[in-house]
């Protein structure tokens, strides 16, 4: 192609195009179809925007061309596909002068965030996970910040499905993680969470509006009323009653009191996702902004009124009433935490996380309560609970059923939802300690799933092992890793490498961004977005030290019993990032 005229670049001649009916040409730029059709000249990207297969290859008929490769069909003019999975072709202007066809070799969009947040918008609304790629690929390109993009996906998340879901979850759990990740890593974080929230609202029935009601009582009837709407499972009950306490202008850490009061009305609801997923609404409005509370927060208390409480299964209830153990010892909190409250400095974390992990209820409830008495705080509690559960995950015995993993990991990700929402919670709570239900709750449900330790697997780095064996090397440990992910069973040496890592002193965010990038090349269940997520923030508590190193641990065993997968997901990723930087998927097909 010779060089560009004012933009216009000379593309053949019009003789030749009417014999032929259809150039390439190539150069800096992507390749470009001209094609002749009726008199009419058109120009457009002769890679699919499907899989990139050259359009030149395919059939026009009746204005239509069809791609060969999988046989979508696009409009000549426009570029518009007939099937939305395909995409639209990108066209440029095109001009015949005196018999020479001149084209504009540019794909551009006069505002590439406005085209992008749009193609976001369809993909999302037609759940067209090439189009969601791209669009996240594009918005990112075009500098929109990723907070923006997280913004556009939750809304749509929260008005085109009935309640909050997972992937709501995924899309909050990888946000939260996006401060850890470099730009590849990133771009595949957005589109997991964006592509998994239009899984989950394709065919579904979008949310019905409710109102506040038209008063403002007080904090203490609000919170009385979201509990006995929960006990009696009145769903529109307690979403205008908790849309009437945004309403009122309730703080988030007092809305956080709020709605665990409520939750915790029954024991470890749901398994413990309806807390989790609570916690996930909250930290999604730290995200995309507080203003869009009313939007996004009543979507939670449908789960939350008809969640199951473990009150009603038999493991709570025999040989040992759990269940009354917990309600007889949240009788007993105001008084403790009130006799407390003067002491300060309380930090035997990991010895209470250690406590947490034994074999009986009562002594593990004692050992809270000393706890308390010594002078830990609600959070406090939660820290030593979630790095108890981490533990249990950390010395996960293979001799266990697969499935049990899903057990040590509900457990694992409740207790760091615990934590994190008596975090938010601080000292807003008004009227005594209902929320701190949780961690006795926690706390049972641990000591239910002590039988996951037996036998106990060995965490790797304990008793001067120094793990000499494998590389020093921060980078070749950190490849080896991911080597490990791509086989099937490498629990033991993934363990192994993370203590080695971290004993050695390595970066902990090169770290994460691995284990970030093994799950985000996965075609990952919901449970290894939330491990992940979840270990990151209590990593991040601990620092690297020992604990903060089984946490991690933890995370790897966890991802390496659940990898390889088959990977579609990175592949769509990676077709939508090739085809927009204007690389050509087909070289070999297209050279003949
Ligand atoms: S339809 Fe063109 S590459 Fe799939």
């Amino acid at each position: 192609m010779d060089a560009p005229n004012k933009e216009f670049a000379f593309a053949g001649n019009l003789e030749e195009l009417k014999v032929k009916g259809r150039l390439v040409v190539h150069g800096r730029h992507r390749p470009i179809l001209i094609m002749y059709d009726r008199g009419r000249v058109f120009a457009l990207d002769n890679r699919c925007p499907h899989m990139g297969f050259p359009l030149e290859r395919g059939s026009l008929e009746d204005g239509i061309l069809t791609c060969h490769w999988h046989h979508a069909r696009f409009d000549l003019e426009s570029g518009c596909t007939f099937d939305l999975w395909a995409d639209d072709v990108p066209i440029c202007p095109v001009e015949v002068r005196n018999g020479e066809i001149w084209v504009k070799t540019t794909f551009g969009h006069t505002d590439p965030a406005a085209h992008w947040r749009q193609r976001l918008a369809d993909g999302l609304a037609h759940d067209l996970g090439l189009v969601v790629a791209k669009a996240v690929h594009g918005q990112l390109a075009a500098d929109v910040p990723r907070a923006d993009i997280v913004r556009q996906v939750a809304l749509f998340g929260a008005q085109n499905r009935d309640g909050w879901g997972v992937g709501l979850t995924i899309l909050t759990a990888l946000a939260n993680l996006l401060p850890f990740l470099p730009e590849e890593e990133a771009y595949l974080a957005l589109f997991h969470g964006a592509r998994r929230v239009a899984t989950d609202c394709d065919g579904e029935a979008p949310r019905r509006e409710r109102a506040p009601l038209g008063s403002r009582p007080d904090l203490t009837a609000l919170k009385g009323w979201l509990r006995r709407w929960t006990n009696v499972r009145h769903r529109e009950a307690a979403e205008r009653t908790l849309l009437t306490a945004i309403a009122s202008g309730l703080s988030p850490p007092v809305l956080a009191d709020v709605l665990l009061a409520a939750e915790t009305e029954r024991v470890f609801a749901d398994t413990g996702h309806s807390l989790d997923f609570i916690n996930k609404a909250f930290e999604c409005l730290d995200l995309i902004g507080w203003q869009h509370a009313p939007a996004m927060l009543p979507t939670v208390v449908g789960q939350m009124v008809a969640a199951r409480g473990a009150e009603e299964s038999t493991a709570w209830r025999q040989p040992d009433d759990l269940v009354a153990l917990c309600e007889e010892t949240a009788s007993q909190l105001p008084d403790l935490f009130a006799a407390s409250a003067a002491r300060q400095g309380w930090l035997d974390h990991a010895t209470l996380a250690r406590e947490l992990l034994g074999d009986d209820p009562v002594r593990i409830v004692d050992a809270l309560k000393a706890a308390i008495r010594a002078g830990a705080a609600p959070a406090d509690l939660g820290r030593s609970l979630a790095y108890g559960a981490a533990l249990r995950v950390a010395r996960f015995g293979t001799a266990n059923e697969h499935a049990d993993w899903e057990t040590a990991h509900h457990v694992f990700t409740f207790a760091n939802a615990v934590h994190q929402m008596l975090n938010r919670i601080g000292t807003a709570s008004a009227d005594g300690v209902a929320a701190v239900r949780g961690i006795l709750h926690g706390a049972m449900e641990l000591y239910l799933t002590r039988y996951l330790n037996v036998p106990p697997a060995r965490i790797p780095g304990e008793n001067d092992e120094h793990l000499d064996d494998l590389p020093t090397d921060a980078d070749t440990i950190l490849a080896t890793l991911l080597d490990a992910f791509d086989r099937q069973r490498q629990l033991d040496l993934a363990a192994r490498l993370v203590a080695r890592h971290l004993m050695l002193g390595h970066s902990p965010q090169a770290l994460i961004a691995t284990l970030a990038r093994a799950v985000l090349r996965e075609d990952a269940g919901f449970h290894a977005y939330q491990m992940l997520e979840a270990g990151v923030r209590q990593f991040t508590v601990w620092g690297n030290t020992d604990a903060g190193r089984h946490i991690l641990i933890a995370v790897a065993r966890y991802v390496a019993a659940h990898s390889p997968t088959e990977r579609a997901t990175l592949q769509t990723a990676d077709i939508a990032r090739r085809l927009m930087r204007g690389a050509e998927l087909h070289q070999e097909a297209g050279a003949s």
